[in-house]
Parts: structure tokens; sequence; C-alpha cells
């Protein structure tokens, strides 16, 4: 029988090779990598890892899939817990394309390397459980930890680069870089520089400001010039990176229940997203808004669940796509200090008067200043009087 496995090449992906023979007796194995953009470093380590292996290995390139993602994950502001969402919005659209794979394979079984701990078992499965195929977690069901698993690499003599990645265990895609594991799980612990790959030390480069034009919530070009989703975004992880923008060190609550110390860079996520939510402040009404951030948050939280094909996201979609209508326009952004500040944005669907917020206009629309004298002698009303009779009352 024959199985097919989410391969990275990473330490975790390279011991489930052997352990899916030997403990599953699945007599063939098929490694399947997907491209949602990560460095070219990774596809070699995949490959000269699979061809160690003498594994039958498959890449399959869903970049522009997943960049289109990313996109529609800025018109809801997606961020869990402050920052930008990346390794969840990835974690469906890797399941697909390997779950495709295993199906052209005729394979009767697909498999992970996620550990029992954390998120990406419960996104991985979700995608994979709607089929038939028996789904197989090694490193969960054998309870691998791993320094059982190096000394498993060693003496089988497998091809894992000294065993460690680096030490930190890193998730790489066109949206977010993440790093966790090893010295990191120390809350206390103050990273040095080196866990930064996308982002230089925020500071060293002279100020410099971009446009972003957005067409019904998609970001679709910079500085005038357009640009296709998966180039976009890495044209502004260099850039947005070069100034050390998009920098998150913090605990994250998993679904589990556990607190993770996770690290992330997310230079063009923080660009857009920082971006977009200016250009909403511009376009929709203050109810919109209020609502929109309700609305936001559910959709984000389904996304970090890995279940944005749930049916409650086709409702929230439905709301966040009507008001996208209007989100269509410019926003500058400023790259100062590691931060990317919107510093100016113009729309057609501005609900702006300026005549009618400035200073300098004493009547708009047969509405003066003074107009306003009761609205200010009543606001307040009801918390003067509650006030008042409780004070009355505890007086008796
Ligand atoms: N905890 C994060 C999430 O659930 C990122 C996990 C990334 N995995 C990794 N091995 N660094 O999205
Ligand atoms: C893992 O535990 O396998 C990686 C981290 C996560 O899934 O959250």
């Amino acid at each position: 029988s024959k199985v097919a496995l989410a391969f990275s090449g990473g330490l975790d992906t390279t011991v489930c090779v052997p352990l899916l023979e030997e403990e599953y007796e699945h007599d063939e194995v098929i490694g399947v990598t997907v491209d949602v953009g990560q460095p070219a470093e990774e596809f070699d380590e995949a490959e000269e890892t699979a061809e160690a292996l003498d594994l039958e290995h498959y890449v399959v390139d869903a970049k522009d899939a997943f960049a289109d993602q990313c996109l529609d994950a800025v018109k809801a502001n997606a961020t869990y817990q402050g920052y930008p969402l990346g390794t969840a919005l990835a974690r469906p659209v890797i399941a697909e394309a390997i779950l495709e794979v295993a199906e052209e394979n005729d394979c009767d079984a697909i498999a992970h390397g996620c550990t029992g701990k954390g998120n990406d078992q419960l996104r991985f499965e979700a995608v994979w459980r709607e089929s038939d195929l028996e789904v197989i977690a090694p490193v969960r069901e054998l309870g691998l930890t791993r320094e059982w698993e190096m000394e498993y690499a060693d003496e089988k003599d497998l091809p894992v680069e000294g065993g460690n990645e680096g030490d930190w265990s890193i998730d790489t895609n066109l949206w977010s870089r993440s790093a966790e594991g090893a010295d990191l799980e120390d809350p206390g612990y103050v990273p040095p520089e080196d866990i930064y790959e996308w982002t230089d030390t925020p500071g060293q480069k002279n100020v410099e400001t971009v446009e972003i034009t957005f067409e019904e919530g998609k970001p679709v070009a910079v500085d005038g010039e357009e640009m296709p989703a998966v180039q976009l975004i890495e044209y502004l992880n260099d850039l947005a990176g070069s100034h050390g923008v998009g920098r998150t060190d913090m605990m994250e609550d998993r679904m589990l229940g556990l607190k993770v110390r996770e690290n992330y860079e997310h230079p063009a996520a923080t660009t857009l997203l920082n971006a977009h939510e200016a250009l909403e402040g511009l376009v929709l009404t203050e109810e919109e808004r209020a609502f929109k951030k309700q609305v936001d948050q559910q959709w984000a939280e389904k996304a970090y669940e890995g279940l944005l094909s749930a049916p409650l996201v086709d409702a929230l979609d439905g709301f966040v796509d009507t008001t996208q209508e209007k989100v269509t326009g410019t926003v500058t952004v400023k790259f100062e200090g590691g931060q990317a500040r919107p510093v100016g944005r113009e729309s057609d669907y501005a609900v702006y008067s300026e005549s009618a917020a400035s200073f300098n206009t004493e009547s708009v629309d047969g509405i003066a200043q003074s107009d306003a004298t009761g609205v200010a002698k009543y606001h307040g009303f009801q918390s003067r009087l509650a006030n008042e009779v409780a004070a009355n009352a505890e007086a008796k």
C-alpha cells in the first residue's frame, strides 16, 4: 500500500519516511513538497534529502493560489492576536495540493510530520478527512520528541544536516516566516538578531514612502506599477523588510489551549494590512467599520483554525465583499523606525467633506456651528440623571 507524505526535508518529515515503512507497513512512500513561496534553498534541501532517502518526490506549485489567498485575507484585515496570519493561511492550500497528488497516485493513506501539540495537525487533517484516505501522523502517534528523532536519524544514517536546522523550527511562505522552538521556548529569552532573515535591523535605512493602490480591497499596484499578486508581495517583502518592518515576538494561544512563544516576520503583510485599514477608514461609514471589526475577527478565527471552508465564512465573505466595493484608492505608506505608517490616503469613495469638517468654514448644507448647541446640551443627559438619582438614593 502507498502513502503520500507532506515532505519538507526537515527533521520531522525525514524521520517519517522510514517510520511509515517500519511502523505502519506502507511499502511505498511518496513525498510531496508544495511551493507556497518558500526560499529556493528549501526546495534544494527537500530534493537532496528525497534523493538520499530514495524517496519518490513531487513538487507542486501553489504560489499563485496562495498569493490570492493572502490578498483575500487583506480584505478581512486578517490578524490573530495582533500578527498577520501566515502559516494558518498556507496549510489548507498545502493540504489540498497534497491530497490531489495522493489521489492521482492511488494512495491509500496520507501523512504529515506535525506534533500533537500544535495547530498544523488540525489544519491539515480538516482538509484530508474530507477524503476516504487514512490519515497518519507519525510524530504524534508514536510520541516522538526532537531529541529522539535526532538519535534515530543518526542511527539510521538519515540525511539530516546535523539534525538541527539551525536549532529553530522555521515555517516560511510568501506571506510570513515563523521561528519557534529551542531557545525561543523560554518566553524570557531575548532572541539574537540572527533569528531574522526577512527583516534588517530597523532604523538603518533612510526613510522612504510607497504608494499602494487598491481595487475593491485588493492591492494591485505599488508606486503606480501594476503587479501580479506573487510579485507584489515579494516586492514589498524586500522593500519593507529592508526597513525592518514586520516583526512580531509574542505569546500565542494555540487551539489546544497551550501558550507558545512565537516569532514572526511579515513585512509585506504589515504594509498591506496597514494601508488597507487606512483606506477603509476613509471610505467606510462608522457603523460599517464597527460591524466589520466583528466580521473580520470571526473571519480570522476561522482562518486560524484552518477552516475557511466553513459555511460561516461564505456568509462573512458576502459582507466583506460588499464593503470592499468601495475600497478603491491609493494609500501612501512611510517606512520609518521599523513601522509602515499610512501618511496619506485618497479615494473617489471618500466619505469625507473637507468643508464640513474644516475649522475654517462656518456653515455647511445649511447647518451652522451653533446648531450643535442643542446636541451638546443633551449629550450625557442620561448619565447625569443616573448619577444624580444614585446620589440622592444614597443620601436617604
Ligand atoms: N503557531 C503558528 C501557527 O499556528 C506557526 C506555526 C509554524 N510552525 C513552525 N514550525 N514554525 O500559525
Ligand atoms: C507543530 O507543532 O507541528 C508545529 C507548530 C504548530 O502546528 O502550531
